[in-house]
């Protein structure tokens, strides 16, 4: 069977991503090369991701991983046979910086370009680990932008359960951290300062847990959150405070688990499945893991998680939900025309 060589592009937001997916047949899609730049700590002195600073970077990286790419696959430009990039959602400058460079790659090449939805780049991105799901599962979708429930029975046939009314659970993760003086995005500083801390602390909030929807709401907890920070002081984070904070951080990273655990339960109870796949950046969680898999185990449903690294944003998820597409048929690619992004 002939290889196809498809070359990934993830620009998003604030990570350039690049990868190399090559698919023959019926066999799994392989990775064979990715690079990855991330912007975090360009944008960390601002708080957040900004937007005109994240486009202009994207275009000073995207050429030089893509040769990264290629010299660490052993192959040349000519070789790929067709171009995926990320259509949305996500920031429409930087999403545009990603696509033009696909299109035109692909209008230079003569290859079709594929554009792929960036979710449905983490819904598949567990496919790049050694040992993939089976359809159908229930996908957790848990990002910076994201927080939804879907119930997953092929490539491309995606429903969606439930999703959150207003913030995300990695934004929720970001602005408590921020509120107790953490760096951006400060979903893994929290992570890590709530390892010192106790749980049970704080009482905090649980939107909707018992609203018996595979529904989330998370705008309740940080105003909760910004209530203790008001109490414990501005500066808690010297001397004595240390351990005050801890506390909330743990508290707060409790309340985010304990809900997106019940969701997911319930999620698993509606459909019946039995399997479940958990994607995006906040799938990193190391509490996120332990108590899923406890309590999956618990009730005979295998969890599934992408690597560490391909939980968030990359090239490598682009390419690989790409080939899974091309090996089904499933692709309308364009030649030559011209393109769009999506940025919601
Ligand atoms: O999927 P992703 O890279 O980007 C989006 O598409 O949004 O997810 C980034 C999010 C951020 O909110 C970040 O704080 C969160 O994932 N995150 C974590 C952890 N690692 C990343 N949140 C909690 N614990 C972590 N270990
Ligand atoms: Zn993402």
């Amino acid at each position: 069977t002939a290889v196809q060589r498809i070359l990934g592009f993830e620009s998003s937001c604030d990570e350039t991503g690049v990868a190399l997916v090559e698919v023959a047949g019926d066999a799994p899609p392989r990775l064979v090369a990715q690079a990855l730049h991330s912007q975090i700590s360009m944008h960390q002195a601002y708080g957040g991701v900004v937007p005109e600073l994240a486009s202009r970077d994207h275009v000073r990286r995207v050429l030089p991983l893509t040769r990264e790419v290629l010299s660490q696959s052993g192959l040349a430009l000519q070789d790929v046979d067709m171009i995926a990039y990320t259509q949305g959602p996500g920031l429409a400058g930087a999403l545009l910086v990603g696509a033009g460079v696909a299109v035109s790659l692909a209008a230079a090449l003569d290859v079709p370009a594929l554009p792929i939805h960036h979710l449905e780049g983490h819904l598949l991105s567990p496919f790049l680990s050694a040992d993939p799901p089976e359809f159908p599962f229930v996908a957790l979708l848990v990002s910076g932008g994201h927080t939804q429930l879907m119930r997953v029975d092929a490539v491309g046939s995606y429903e969606m359960l439930g999703e959150t009314i207003d913030d995300a659970a990695g934004e929720a993760f970001d602005k408590s951290a921020k509120l107790l003086g953490l760096p951006y995005p400060g979903g893994p500083h929290l992570a890590r300062m709530a390892e010192f801390g106790n749980p049970e602390a704080y009482a905090l909030p649980r939107p909707l847990l018992h609203s018996g929807k595979p529904d989330f709401s998370f705008a309740g907890l940080k105003t909760a959150v910004l209530t203790q920070v008001k109490k414990i002081g501005p500066d808690g984070g010297s001397g004595p405070c240390d351990q005050t904070k801890a506390d909330l951080a743990a508290s707060t990273q409790a309340a985010i688990v304990d809900v997106l655990v019940k969701k997911s339960l319930l999620a698993l109870t509606e459909t019946g499945l039995k399997r479940l796949v958990v994607a995006g950046g906040v799938g990193a969680n190391a509490r996120l893991r332990e108590q899923l898999n406890s309590a999956c185990a618990k009730r005979g449903i295998r969890v599934h998680y992408p690597e560490l690294l391909l939980c968030t944003d990359n090239g490598a998820m682009i390419a690989m939900a790409a080939a899974l597409r091309v090996q089904r048929g499933m692709v309308q690619p364009q030649r030559g025309g011209g393109f769009e992004v999506r940025p919601r």
